[in-house]
C-alpha cells in the first residue's frame, strides 16, 4: 500500500461538509480503489469556530489560512468548494504551480479565468480536475473531455440550472406566473434567497462556457455567452407553448457551423426557448438537469441526473479525488486542456432558430398583409399564423421558420414602430424539430 494522498480541503458548506462525509463512509473503499488511504492536511473555512453538526472530523483540522494550508508539504491535492473568483484564483494558481493537483466545483471561476487556472496547470505538470461545476452529479465533462475525443461534437444543448427549471416546471403544470412559482420556488428551498445568478441566466451561462470549451476544443468565456433569463416569461407565454404542444425550457445552446463568411465558429447561447413535448429535453421536470449531446459518430446522446445539492455535488467532486490520487500514485498526468482549434465565437445575430412572437393589433382589413410584409422584409419566412379577435383589436400569433437572431430583431423593431399594432406581448425562440 502507498502512502496516503493528502488534500487540503477548501470551503466545508453544502458541497464541503458532504466531501469529508463521503470521504469518511467510503474510506475503506475508496483506498482500495486508489491504492492508498485519502488523508485530510486541514479545511479552510471562513469561521473555523463554527458548529458542524457532528462532522466526522478532528475540529483542529479547521483553519482560516488557506494559502498556508495549499503552501504545506504534506498537501497532494487540494479540493476547492469555495467558489467566487478570488481568492480561490489566486489559490489554486499557487496549489497548481506548485504541482499539485486541484479539484474544483467552481463553475463562476472556470468561466471567467479558465485559461489561467489551465496554464498554472501545465507549467506545474498538475491535473486539474472540474466534473461538479456542470451539472453536479451528472458524469458529463469526462465524458466530453475522454470518451468523445475521437468524435466531433457539433451541439450540446442543455438543462443546467435546477432553480429555473423547477420555477418553469412548476408555471407548466400549473398555469401560474413567474413571480408567484419563483415564490414556491423560494419556500420549498430549490431557489437562494438571492436568486438573480439563477434566474438571470449568469448560472447557465457559466457552464454554457466550460461545455462549449471542452465540445469544440476552444476557449469560450462567460463573456462569450449570450445570456437572457426567465424572468419575462409570463403564464400567457406558458399557455401558448402549451397550444403547440411545447413546453418553455432554459437553454443552454452550444453549437459549431460556418459563421457569416464561411469560417468554422462557435455560438453559445443561454435563453429560454419553446421546445416541442417530444423532445428528450421536455420531460426534464422539478430540479433535474439533463444535457444533449450530438456528435458525428456518435449521433445522440443524453446525459440526466442531480444538477445542485450537496451530496450529488459531492459524488462528482469525490470520482475527481480518486482520480487525480491514482495519477498522482503512478506519477502521471491526464491530457491537458485541449483548445487547439480555438474557434472564434459566432456574434449573437447570426444564430439561427425559429421564433414565436405574440402581438396585439388592430383589427381591420389590410393589417394582416402589412405585418407579413415587415417579416418579408427581413427574409424571415412565417410557417403559421393565428388570430383571435377582440372587439377592434386582435391577437396574433406568427411562428417563423429558421431565420438569423438579427433578422428577427430587426423585423420586431419595424413592427414596434407600425401604427396597427398596438404592443408586441412576447418573442420566443423555438428550438427542436417541431
Ligand atoms: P457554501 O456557501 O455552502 O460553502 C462555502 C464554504 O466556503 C463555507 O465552508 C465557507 O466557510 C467557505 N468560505 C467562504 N469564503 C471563504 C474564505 N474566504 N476563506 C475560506 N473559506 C471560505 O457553498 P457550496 O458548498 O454550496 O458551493 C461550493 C462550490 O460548489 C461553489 O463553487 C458552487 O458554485 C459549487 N457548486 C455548488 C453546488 C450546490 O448544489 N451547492 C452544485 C454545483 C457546484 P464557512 O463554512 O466558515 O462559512
Ligand atoms: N444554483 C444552481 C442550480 C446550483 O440551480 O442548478 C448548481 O450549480
Amino acid at each position: 500500500m502507498d502512502k496516503p494522498v493528502r488534500l487540503a480541503l477548501l470551503g466545508c458548506g453544502t458541497v464541503g461538509s458532504e466531501v469529508l462525509r463521503l470521504l469518511h463512509e467510503q474510506a475503506t473503499d475508496l483506498t482500495a480503489r486508489v491504492g492508498a488511504p485519502i488523508e485530510i492536511a486541514g479545511i479552510a473555512v471562513r469561521r473555523p469556530n463554527r458548529a458542524r453538526g457532528g462532522l466526522p472530523v478532528d475540529p483542529a483540522l479547521f483553519t482560516t489560512d488557506a494559502l498556508g494550508l495549499i503552501k504545506r508539504d504534506d498537501v497532494d491535492v487540494v479540493v476547492e468548494v469555495v467558489g467566487g473568483i478570488e481568492p480561490a484564483r489566486g489559490w489554486l494558481v499557487e496549489a497548481l504551480r506548485g504541482g499539485k493537483s486541484v479539484v474544483t466545483a467552481n463553475k463562476a471561476l472556470l468561466a471567467e479565468d479558465g485559461g489561467t487556472l489551465h496554464d498554472a496547470a501545465a507549467e506545474g505538470g498538475a491535473d486539474l480536475y472540474y466534473e461538479a461545476s456542470v451539472a453536479g452529479a451528472i458524469p458529463l465533462l469526462r465524458p466530453l473531455r475522454e470518451s468523445l475525443h475521437g468524435d466531433s461534437i457539433t451541439r450540446v444543448t442543455g438543462i443546467v440550472n435546477g432553480t429555473t427549471n423547477f420555477i418553469l416546471s412548476g408555471m407548466d403544470a400549473t398555469g401560474a406566473g413567474f413571480a408567484e412559482t419563483l415564490e414556491q420556488a423560494t419556500a420549498l428551498g430549490y431557489a437562494e434567497a438571492d436568486p438573480t445568478a439563477d434566474v438571470e441566466g449568469f448560472d447557465a451561462a457559466a457552464k454554457a462556457a466550460i461545455l462549449a470549451s471542452l465540445a469544440f476544443h476552444s476557449r469560450v468565456g462567460a463573456a462569450d455567452v449570450h445570456r437572457e433569463g426567465i424572468t419575462e416569461v409570463s403564464a400567457a407565454d406558458m399557455a401558448s407553448a402549451q397550444e403547440m404542444g411545447c413546453t418553455i425550457k432554459l437553454l443552454c445552446i452550444a453549437e459549431r457551423g460556418p459563421d457569416a463568411s464561411g469560417a468554422e465558429s462557435v455560438s453559445v447561447r443561454v435563453h429560454p426557448a419553446m421546445i416541442p413535448r417530444s423532445h428528450p429535453l421536455a420531460s426534464v421536470g422539478d430540479a433535474f438537469n439533463a444535457v444533449f449531446v450530438e456528435a458525428v459518430a456518435a449521433g445522440q446522446l443524453m446525459f440526466y441526473g442531480r444538477g445542485a445539492g450537496g451530496a450529488p455535488t459531492a459524488s462528482a467532486v469525490l470520482g475527481d479525488i480518486v482520480a487525480v490520487a491514482r495519477n498522482r500514485l503512478a506519477g502521471v498526468r491526464s491530457a491537458s486542456e485541449s483548445s487547439y482549434a480555438a474557434l472564434p465565437i459566432r456574434p449573437m445575430g447570426e444564430a439561427v432558430t425559429r421564433y414565436h412572437i405574440s402581438l396585439d393589433v388592430a383589427d381591420r382589413a389590410g393589417v394582416l398583409a402589412a405585418v407579413a410584409g415587415v417579416f418579408a422584409r427581413h427574409d424571415v419566412s412565417i410557417a403559421t399564423v393565428r388570430q383571435s379577435g377582440r372587439d377592434t383589436d386582435a391577437s396574433l400569433v406568427i411562428v417563423t421558420h429558421r431565420a438569423p437572431d438579427a433578422a428577427l430583431a430587426a423585423t420586431v423593431e419595424e413592427l414596434r414602430g407600425l401604427d396597427i399594432v398596438r404592443s408586441i406581448a412576447s418573442v420566443l425562440r423555438v428550438e427542436g424539430d417541431h
